[in-house]
């Protein structure tokens, strides 16, 4: 495994990320496609024997499950202070007024909710998962800044939002002495690469580390077009965020294949590989729905692309509509 720093803190991360909305109770909450907790478990320990430090969760995935898995899974693998658990806050967790967001009121409530499903007593990165457009971004700021002083989090991150948006957020912070963000979870892969605009400069601009999501397309990039699976029939978000541009994203998967065929790899180390080598990804967030997707993953660390190949990946991308801020 290699390790490196969380963007311009001292904290060391595995290079690969675990993302946890994979393993959460079926029946609870969005995605009908997660793994329960005796499936999943098998997942920690792998991840853990790989060198793997690193996890996401959210207190959305799966309505809290997947933090109850995670939690439990370390408690009885591994000794807290040796991994690094990151969770978010936003997504609404209960019907009716301050059900979700970003209010001081959410954050201080759902802090506390993330830290018992975790059965810990601090979170290593808080992240916000959206901006919440009805809270004022001094308040947010305030808010998580407390969380860090109460101990609750050690660092904070924020995830997908405008960058003028992140931009004002570490003003904000910035000019009051509060925490700023020292992580952005943002959506990128070679089917989804508008944060090269503007997002991924700032960062880098800023030592603020990414560690993006879904970095091969909800398994989009790691089979044919038109190949499914069980999570992909009923990914509802998936069917809809790589819906909008199927002919070009077809063809940025069509090369894919021809890289990872004339290398004899499987494509996901391929399609991995790019974003691993992006400038300021430190750890992209991967999702593994069977054991060897671990592997693969890890096995991507050392896949270096030549410049012919990047070439080949990323010439058929066309711009897509930006989504996935709200
Ligand atoms: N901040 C946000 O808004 C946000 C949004 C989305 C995700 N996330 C985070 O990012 C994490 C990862 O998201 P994701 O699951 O969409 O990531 P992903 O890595 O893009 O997709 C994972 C899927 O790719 C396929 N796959 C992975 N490795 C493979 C391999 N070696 N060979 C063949 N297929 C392979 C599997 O698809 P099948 O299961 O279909 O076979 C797997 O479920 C989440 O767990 C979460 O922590 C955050």
């Amino acid at each position: 495994m290699e390790y490196a720093r969380l963007g311009r803190t001292g904290l060391e991360v595995s290079r690969i990320c675990l993302g946890c909305m994979t393993y959460g109770d079926p029946p609870r909450g969005n995605h009908r496609w997660t793994l329960d907790e005796a499936t999943a478990r098998p997942f920690f320990t792998r991840a853990l024997d790989l060198g793997i430090n690193f996890f996401d969760t959210a207190n959305v995935y799966s309505d809290g499950s997947s933090e109850e898995y995670l939690g439990r899974a370390i408690k009885d693998l591994i000794p807290r202070e040796e991994v690094v658990i990151a969770t978010k806050v936003h997504g609404r967790m209960r019907p009716g007024p301050n059900g979700g967001g970003l209010s001081r009121a959410a954050i201080m409530m759902e802090i506390d909710h993330s830290l018992r499903r975790l059965g810990t007593d601090h979170v290593d990165l808080y992240q916000i998962h959206r901006w919440d457009y009805a809270t004022p971004i001094e308040e947010v700021m305030e808010a998580l800044h407390d969380v860090v002083k109460a101990g609750k989090a050690r660092y904070i991150g924020a995830s997908s939002m405008h960058a003028w948006q992140f931009a004002k957020a570490q003003q904000v912070a910035e000019r009051n002495g509060w925490t700023r963000f020292v992580s952005m979870q943002n959506h990128l892969s070679l089917l989804y690469r508008e944060e090269e605009r503007e997002m991924i400069p700032l960062c880098q601009d800023q030592g603020v580390g990414l560690i993006p999501w879904s970095p091969l397309a909800r398994g989009k990039l790691t089979r044919p077009w038109d190949a499914s699976s069980a999570r992909s029939e009923t990914d509802e978000l998936g069917k809809r965020i790589y819906a909008t541009m199927p002919e070009a994203d077809a063809a940025v998967v069509a090369r894919v294949g021809a890289v990872a065929e004339a290398r004899g790899i499987p494509r996901a180390q391929v399609a991995l590989a790019w974003v691993l080598n992006k400038p300021g990804v430190v750890a992209p967030i991967i999702g593994a729905s069977k054991e060897s997707h671990l592997d693969d993953a890890v096995a991507a660390l050392k896949v270096k692309l030549t410049e012919d190949e990047v070439k080949t990946l990323e010439e058929a991308y066309r711009p897509h509509p930006v989504l996935g801020f709200r």
